[in-house]
């Protein structure tokens, strides 16, 4: 059955640059029967572990993360690129392929020993789940795992999550 998720991404050729193969999940979400056992399988694993906080990262970890807080009665915060939270901040950078960029959080968004769950689609370099880490940590929130849809088999990202649990579903499409 994680072969109807593989089946339902698309797969845009040289987007948003030559040379990448954009892994496209709209096509996913739109698929209600799919979307739903997507979501099912992350909040199986994830019901009965203790988990308080699902944080989701901009901008697409907010399509799947808020549906697992609300399926396994925990609360969703979001870690937001730069400038768009109203209140007092932490800041995370975090390297691209090309150049740098940023994920914030909202202090006072996790409360001390809180058990956190990171959701993103797809995990590439891991740099972003791994400022996620940072940004939860550094408030006191324990980062029990971090889930994404999409991840490649030896995805770099496992050796960039500073030892947290890495949990994908499927491999991006060719
Ligand atoms: C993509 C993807 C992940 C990240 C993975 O987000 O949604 O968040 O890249 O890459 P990494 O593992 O190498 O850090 P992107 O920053 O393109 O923006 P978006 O989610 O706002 O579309
Ligand atoms: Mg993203």
């Amino acid at each position: 059955r994680l072969k109807a998720i593989s089946d339902a991404l698309s797969v845009v050729p040289n987007f948003p640059k030559p040379g990448i193969m954009f892994q496209d999940i709209t096509t996913l979400v739109s698929n209600h029967k799919v979307f739903k056992h997507t979501v099912d399988i992350f909040v199986d694993r994830y019901r009965d572990m203790g988990i308080s906080v699902v944080a989701g990262v901009e901008a697409r970890g907010f399509i799947f993360a808020p549906p697992i807080a609300l399926a396994i009665g925990a609360k969703f915060i979001p870690l937001r690129k730069p400038g768009k939270l109203p209140g007092e901040v932490i800041s995370e950078a975090y390297e691209l392929e090309y150049g740098n960029d940023c994920l914030e959080m909202h202090v006072g968004a996790v409360e001390q020993g809180e058990r956190a769950l990171i959701i993103d689609d797809l995990v590439a370099t891991g740099g972003t789940l791994s400022a996620a880490i940072r940004l939860l940590e550094r408030e006191g929130a324990e980062v029990v795992e971090c889930a994404c849809v999409i991840g490649l088999p030896e995805v770099k990202g496992r050796r960039l999550l500073d030892g947290k649990p890495l949990y994908v579903l499927v491999e991006p499409r060719q």
